[in-house]
């Protein structure tokens, strides 16, 4: 059982009380995608090494590999939400104030998966037949959580902190990027 103070926990409560946010309400907000605008920015797609794409072919592209990128963060919510719901049976009988806060991290995850799911068939709404993304989050959170707990929540620590990066220093800076794209990522 962890040693970490109850007094921890309850700050966890208070900031995912304080940045709650809703798909429909906060994000979605009755926008449609748009294929006028990027997806995923230069800075993630290294869109200027294509050198013998047009314009048109490059933000095509931007498109295509941003519709993967949110579906690669819903795959990986699959496992990290699997690992934190197993050790919530840590707490269940325990201290309640990080059990509270467990719970909430799991529901929160959830809602990103949800989130994913409603922004694929947005964009698969609007994009050309055709894309596929052949991996299965079931089968990969499998092989995921074969490792040991703590390699998986380093791995799960590691996702959060890039995250946080592409969107400073990639995502929000891009001018040209679809503006829904956009928020997908600041609120997740
Ligand atoms: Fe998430």
């Amino acid at each position: 059982m962890s040693a970490i103070p109850t007094e921890r926990y309850a700050r966890c409560i208070r900031a995912s009380k304080r940045v709650y946010w809703d798909i429909d309400e906060d994000v979605i907000r009755g926008r449609r995608f748009d294929l006028a605008d990027k997806f995923l920015p230069d800075g993630l797609t290294l869109a200027e090494r294509f050198t013998t794409l047009s314009p048109r072919e490059k933000r095509f592209v931007s498109q295509i590999q941003g519709r993967t990128y949110a579906n690669i963060f819903g795959l990986v919510e699959r496992f990290i939400n699997a690992k934190v719901l197993e050790l919530c049976g840590d707490y269940v009988l325990g201290d309640q104030v990080a059990l509270e806060a467990m719970v909430r991290f799991s529901d929160e995850e959830l809602k990103h998966q949800a989130l994913f799911r409603r922004i694929e068939a947005m964009m698969g709404e609007v994009l050309p037949d055709g894309y596929h993304f052949d991996f299965v989050p079931e089968s990969v959170a499998r092989a995921v959580l074969g490792k040991s707990t703590w390699a998986v929540l380093l791995l799960t620590l590691d996702i959060e902190l890039f995250t946080q990066l592409h969107y400073r220093q990639s995502i929000d800076p891009d001018t040209q990027l679809s503006t829904l794209f956009k928020d997908v990522f600041l609120y997740h």
